[in-house]
């Protein structure tokens, strides 16, 4: 048994690219724990079916989210990285946590309120409503201490917090309780186009997708939205375009951010701009998209790296979920 902490992260197959949020936010954060914790990654692909989708896009985003994250520096060797659904136990467990979570817990957690008001009643599936208790299963199947996530995850990682403690207490100590482990600096890369949302791929103008073409990212920098003032001047009350600009070079290129801004002091918002498109390219985009393409050329291998991941997962998820039917009372 290793003595290191155990960490669990996830990410949905829901887009043809990862966007440099995800990359700042997340991947950067997985990659570095490789090396000082028990690192388990996932595909989770059960959480990308809550809306409509089309089976071949979906198969084929899992196949590219999968070669992503090694491109991002993920090492299958290092980490446990695999596919949600290859690993039944997780549906197997969000069904015993469904019943012990509250119907206005649930109906309490911030991103369904949004994303439901969004579609509406009837358009949305119980499948986002439960949503958050699936992620809870995913996290206590593996008895993570800690969860690598950007500051949208919050609330989620809360609500799983109170269902192990609850399971713990209504029944046998039997899970873990896991810790967020958010990264301030990198919790939250805006929007280029709206610096005060956050960078999403649900609105694709300020958003730089890795694998997109290099002029577009470019064209994407260029015309990020600053201010009508000319300073370049951290603050992220009066200056969120520029201070995101400042945010994702300093996090991609390790400069301090006051380091940054005294050589931008005589500099426009054009350089700003020039240099973060420049190095987004040239340090991130462009290496990840020729590991992708690299990867994806050899589906054999990639299926192989998929299926030992799932093996290595099913080992510590089945064993959790063993011990979760016995202190439930099921009969073995
Ligand atoms: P999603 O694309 O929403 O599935 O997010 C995958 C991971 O990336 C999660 O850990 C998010 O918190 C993180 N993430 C997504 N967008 C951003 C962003 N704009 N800034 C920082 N982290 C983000
Ligand atoms: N809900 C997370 C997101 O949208 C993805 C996710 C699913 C996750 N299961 C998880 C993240 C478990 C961390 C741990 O980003």
């Amino acid at each position: 048994m290793s003595s290191k902490k155990r960490v669990l992260s996830g990410i949905q197959p829901t887009a043809d690219s990862f966007q440099i949020g995800n990359y700042l936010g997340a991947l950067k954060q997985w990659v570095q724990l490789q090396d000082t914790h028990d690192t388990f990654y996932s595909i989770v692909d059960l959480h990308a079916i809550t809306g409509e989708h089309d089976p071949k896009v979906l198969h084929q985003r899992t196949l590219l989210a999968f070669a992503q994250v090694i491109a991002a520096g993920v090492d299958p060797e290092k980490s446990t990285l695999f596919v949600q659904s290859q690993v039944p136990e997780h549906a197997q467990l969000a069904w015993v946590l469904g019943c012990q979570t509250g119907f206005g817990e649930a109906s309490r957690m911030t991103q369904f309120k949004d994303k439901s008001k969004k579609g509406g009643m009837d358009r949305t599936s119980v499948g986002l409503f439960t949503y958050p208790i699936l992620q809870a299963a995913d996290i206590l199947l593996y008895q993570a201490d800690q969860v690598p996530v950007g500051e949208d995850q919050r609330q989620h990682l809360e609500l799983t917090r109170d269902l192990a403690i609850r399971f713990n207490n209504n029944f046998t100590k039997t899970f873990t309780v896991p810790e967020p482990y958010i990264v301030k600096e990198s919790a939250k890369i805006l929007d280029l186009q709206d610096p005060t949302a956050k960078m999403s791929k649900s609105l694709p103008a300020g958003c730089v997708f890795l694998l997109d073409d290099e002029q577009i990212i470019m064209k994407k920098f260029k015309s990020a939205v600053t201010d009508s003032d000319r300073e370049i001047k951290f603050d992220t009350e009066l200056k969120p375009g520029v201070s995101n600009l400042l945010s994702i070079i300093s996090l991609v290129s390790g400069a301090d951010i006051s380091e940054l801004e005294s050589e931008f002091s005589s500099k426009g918002y054009g350089d700003l701009k020039q240099r973060a498109g420049e190095l987004v390219i040239e340090s991130v985009a462009r290496p990840f998209k020729s590991k992708v393409d690299e990867l994806m050329k050899d589906k054999a291998q990639l299926n192989k790296l998929m299926n030992q991941g799932a093996q290595k997962a099913k080992q510590v998820a089945g064993e959790t979920l063993r011990t979760v039917y016995q202190n439930l009372g099921f009969v073995s």
